[in-house]
């Protein structure tokens, strides 16, 4: 065990986990942040993506003692109060969502790809989201939420 201390949604967060422990564990198990999912847990689906100081990676293989001194965001992070962020909003406007439990892993992709890129062609998008996976959409719509998210230049990080 080791005593870790993280700051996860602006938050700071002393902790105790194993050495071992993913940031996924974290996030779910200790912090009952569980909008982050969990499937695959070899970096093959994408459900477990949350931002590390802005950037988009698969929690589910990242060590949570590599995350000290970062701001990592999740899901829950992404609203501002009652305002959802301008991603969630545009996930409901398109119609973007079925059964949902890809949408956390989704948005947070997305999010780091407007950081890097803010202003991405329906292409880029495709290929920005192509690691993160949806059994529900067919993904048009998914892909039209975060053009339409962009292109209002309504994206704040
Ligand atoms: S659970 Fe992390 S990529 Fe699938
Ligand atoms: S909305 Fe069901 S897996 Fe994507």
């Amino acid at each position: 065990m080791r005593k870790l201390s993280l700051t996860v949604n602006g938050e700071r967060h002393d902790i105790d986990a194993e050495d071992s422990a993913t940031l996924l564990d974290v996030l779910r198990l200790k912090l009952f942040l569980t909008g982050t999912k969990s499937n695959c847990l070899e970096a093959e689906c994408g459900v477990c993506t949350v931002l590390i100081d802005g950037r988009a990676i698969n929690s589910c293989i990242t060590l949570a003692a590599q995350c000290e001194g970062a701001d990592i965001r999740t899901i829950e992070g992404m609203a501002d109060g009652d305002k959802l962020h301008a991603l969630q909003q545009s996930f409901i406007e398109c119609d973007a969502v079925q059964c949902g439990y890809c949408i956390p892993g989704m948005i947070m992709t997305a999010a780091g790809l407007l950081n890097e890129k803010p202003n991405p062609s329906f292409e880029e998008i495709q290929e920005g989201l192509c690691g993160t996976l949806c059994r529900c959409t067919g993904y048009t719509k998914i892909v039209q939420a975060v053009q339409h998210a962009a292109q209002d230049g309504r994206v704040r990080q």
